[in-house]
């Protein structure tokens, strides 16, 4: 069974409480719930990890290896200034869908993406959606990766 690894940035602890008008009502407990449902129905394994550290993240990263066959990231702010987080990523040399609530390349400037380079693809601006969409997009872009 594939498994797939979700993992969460900083402050996105706080969803639900934080700027609801931008990143939505759900929190994260909501939307790992939506993911574990669909994931049943998609008969994978999926692994949630939220921090506030990037450490903690590129560990997280680093101890899944091996074990994981996709990963599914919303870095947060990790996004516009990240490079270790980055390096991580493309070590694991594994399907990587970079994810987020809101969409980064309609606000500031600064929020542009440093990771959006190396990662399999983008999905973002779809709140919650932009979640379950990447479940079910890396399930089929890491079936395609085990066929090849
Ligand atoms: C975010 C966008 C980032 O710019 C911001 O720092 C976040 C959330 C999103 O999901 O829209 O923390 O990644």
């Amino acid at each position: 069974m594939s498994k797939i690894l979700f993992l969460n940035g900083p402050n996105l602890n706080l969803l639900g409480k934080r700027n609801p008008d931008i990143y939505g009502s759900k929190t994260l407990d909501d939307i790992k719930l939506l993911i574990e449902e669909r994931a049943k129905s998609l008969k994978v394994e999926v692994l949630f990890y939220q921090s506030n550290a990037e450490g903690d993240l590129i560990d997280c990263i680093q101890n899944q290896r091996g074990d994981i066959d996709g990963i599914v990231i919303n870095p947060g702010a990790l996004t516009h200034y990240g490079y270790s987080l980055k390096d991580a990523l493309l070590d694991a040399a594994i399907p990587v869908i970079e994810i987020h609530l809101s969409n980064i390349h309609g606000r500031e400037e600064w929020r542009r993406s440093i990771i959006s380079d190396s990662v399999t693809g983008q999905i973002a601006g779809f709140g919650w959606r932009s979640y379950t969409s990447a479940l079910d997009v890396i399930v089929g872009v890491v079936a395609d990766s085990k066929v090849n």
